[in-house]
């Protein structure tokens, strides 16, 4: 019925009509409220999208009659932003919510994240950010889902759905946007809008990848990135945009370009002028065009050259009336509105945000069981930038999250830890030289039992145009970290960053590190919850933390090096090992794993091995464990990944008990691997599995 829908509405629409509908519109980017009414005014009557920075729904009503009742058509518009992190009530970020291995939990979050989105006049979203990242100096690593591409493709495929529901007609359903299609994570030398030389191999091994699983998962329109492969911008890039995304994976949805990645086409030096750009684009297979008017202001032209045929035309703008149709907006074009307080932080999302933040908190270091804190203790000195912060904590792209909403790392312990006072200090500001603060937060260390000292990076430090040349914490708070090891009390760390850090100077002189990345409106409770032992950590890294900038990069999956004996060809004045690897998180528990028992050994292409372990809780309390089952391809025709992570789950275990994990290796999934032209190649021989600190060999005959 919505082809029959689509059909007979593009047979009634002028070319103007038609062009209008690929473009989309910023909309209150200004927030100056004197604006609204000429803004409005402005608007082109039947503009296919706005980026609606407004979260007023009444407002959004007033605009979305305007294109009802006084265009011919009455063509609903698309209001779309970007929820990344959730919308007034913030969720942690992305980074941190991989962390988790949870995607049950992200799904409800972004579930939630859609219904506060669709009450304030959302109707898309620019999220999932699916984009495999390995470089932490890049801003936009808090982003994504960190390194790994299955990760990835997990809570993408997660948050999918949570956005769009069951059925992008549901009431509270969103459209999701995945970005940035595609290699964007691979922004050379972290830099943000450069070049980034993307392989073929690692384009169907690492990059594509999350995008077929969220294509499969029916997400209903992608966002093109301001990278390019191989020397061709992803925004006019025909092979990737049309021939993969169209053409083998059939999406039927939308593309849209990034924030001005059209005209930036003649910047990366592939178009001459803004026209040439938007055809360059609009032919590779982009429908829609950002912010920059380019589509508007040159197709009519371009269409009568007959440099862009009507039937491509045709093809884009039923791309973008069935993302419309789809969402139910032709039969129901407006929101329905509630009074604000029962459209945000209802108790649900709240807890959720609470669940969450809780889960995605990683116990990177306890020293002689630091934490969680002995009751015995009387005083504890709470110091640092981040202790009550109500901005920063709730990371980049939160621009309809309010501070006033945030609890602070104070507050929360404040509540949780009665036993104890709290003495708190500043001790310095993020950055800068100012030192004046050190001697109050020494002196109340001296009082103290026990430092808590609350560090970390500024919120801008993060997101969109935001890279670091270096990944360490700035000097200044280095410096208070030295300042309070020479009082001798136990410090522990709380870290609160965009992206992994360099703690190579800091990690030896602290007795515990928590890193509770950006957690969003509820960072103090669940902090509070594992500094006093309530709330047994089970957060693991979804990202490796490199030893120093320069190590960069160091993920989990590199290939092996060619002189491996003796790590010859490593850095000399630095260990081969990072900080922490991917996957590294700890608890206050014990798991132990028993030995990994194989279905078989040897098997054909069409068989399967079932792969178990029992894990117990050896431990005093109840924990949540996630079991990685890694695989590695030794012998191959093309050198592989020393292991590749095909399957996770997170299981809760209570103290004294033994859960069954399993894993079933279906060759035809999990033993295949892309060659560079997207093939998939399945070759005979020795394969390992990996769990734990087990490595299992099995043979694929055949
Ligand atoms: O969605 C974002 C994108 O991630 C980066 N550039 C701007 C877009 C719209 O705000």
């Amino acid at each position: 019925a919505v082809e029959k829908r689509i059909s007979d509405l593009l047979n009634k629409m002028t070319i103007e009509e038609k062009i209008l509908q690929l473009n989309q519109y910023t909309f209150g980017v200004n927030s100056n409220p004197n604006n609204i009414g000429p803004e409005v005014k402005g608007l082109p009557a039947g503009i296919g999208s706005l980026i609606y920075f407004s979260a007023d729904p009444v407002l959004r009503n007033t605009i979305q009659k305007k294109a009802m009742e006084e265009t011919h058509l009455g063509i609903p518009i698309l209001f779309g932003f970007d929820v990344i992190h959730g919308f007034r009530t913030v969720y942690p970020i992305s980074i941190a919510q991989a962390c988790s291995w949870n995607p049950e939990l992200v799904k409800l979050n972004c579930s939630e994240a859609a219904r506060e989105s669709v009450l304030s006049g959302v109707d898309w979203t620019f999220s999932p950010m699916i984009d495999v990242s390995r470089d932490p100096r890049w801003g936009r690593v808090s982003e994504g889902y960190g390194e790994d591409p299955y990760v990835n493709a997990v809570f993408g495929v997660a948050s999918v759905q949570g956005y769009q529901g069951k059925n992008l007609s549901d009431p509270f359903s969103i459209a999701a946007c995945l970005k940035h299609y595609v290699g964007y994570g691979m922004s050379e030398g972290g830099r943000d809008y450069r070049f980034s030389d993307v392989s073929a191999q690692s384009l169907w091994e690492t990059y594509l990848p999350p995008y077929k699983a969220c294509i499969d998962a029916g997400a209903a329109t992608v966002m093109s990135g301001f990278n390019d492969i191989s020397g061709v911008p992803a925004t006019s890039n025909y092979y990737t945009l049309t021939e993969i995304l169209k053409k083998q994976w059939k999406f039927d949805g939308f593309v849209v370009s990034d924030w001005n990645a059209v005209e930036q086409l003649i910047y990366q030096g592939v178009a001459k002028d803004k026209k040439e750009a938007g055809q360059k684009a609009f032919m590779a297979g982009v429908e829609m065009d950002m912010k920059d008017n380019i589509y508007l202001e040159n197709f009519t032209a371009l269409i009568a050259e007959k440099k862009i045929p009507i039937s491509a035309i045709d093809d884009a703008v039923s791309r973008v009336l069935r993302v419309k149709f789809n969402l139910g907006l032709f039969d129901n074009p407006y929101t329905e509105i509630v009074d604000e307080p029962s459209r945000y932080l209802q108790p649900k999302s709240k807890q959720l945000a609470t669940n969450l933040a809780e889960e995605s908190m990683v116990l990177l270091k306890n020293k002689s069981n630091t934490l969680p804190l002995s009751s015995k203790i009387n005083k504890i000195a709470l110091i640092g930038p981040m202790a009550k912060d109500k901005e920063n904590i709730l990371g980049s792209w939160s621009f309809n999250g309010k501070s006033e909403d945030a609890e602070t790392l104070f507050e929360g312990i404040q509540k949780e830890i009665k036993n104890a006072a709290i003495n708190y200090a500043l001790g310095c500001d993020f950055d800068g030289v100012d030192e004046s603060g050190f001697v109050e937060a020494v002196a109340k260390a001296n009082e103290s039992d026990v430092i808590v000292l609350c560090l970390g990076e500024k919120k801008t430090w993060s997101g969109e145009n935001a890279s670091r040349s270096t990944i360490a914490l700035p000097e200044i708070q280095e410096k208070l970290v030295s300042a309070l090891k020479k009082t001798g009390k136990p410090i522990v760390l709380v870290l609160s960053n965009g992206r992994p850090l360099e703690l190579v100077r800091v990690e030896p002189l602290v007795d515990a590190i928590v890193e509770i990345w950006q957690p969003g409106v509820a960072g103090g409770t669940p902090l509070a919850g594992i500094l006093s032992g309530r709330i047994n950590p089970s957060a693991k890294l979804a990202i490796t933390f490199p030893l120093t900038t320069g190590q960069i990069p160091t993920y989990y999956s590199m290939r092996q090096s060619a002189r491996p004996f003796d790590k010859q060809g490593d850095y000399q004045d630095i260990s081969t090992e990072p900080l922490y690897w991917f996957g590294h998180g700890l608890s206050y528990t014990n798991y132990k794993y028993s030995p990994v028992k194989l279905s078989a050994t040897k098997i054909n292409k069409n068989q399967k091995i079932t792969v178990n372990v029992d894990i117990t809780n050896t431990g005093k309390v109840d924990g949540k464990e996630t079991v990685f089952w890694y695989i590695s391809d030794p012998v191959a025709s093309i050198s592989r990944p020393v292991k590749e992570l095909k399957f996770f789950e997170k299981k809760e275990i209570k103290a004294g008990q033994k859960v069954t994990f399993k894993f079933e290796i279906d060759p035809k999934s999990d033993l295949n691997y892309f060659d560079s032209t997207g093939n998939k190649i399945l070759e005979p021989g020795n394969f390992y599995i990996y769990v734990g600190n087990e490595k299992v060999e099995f043979e694929l005959t055949d």
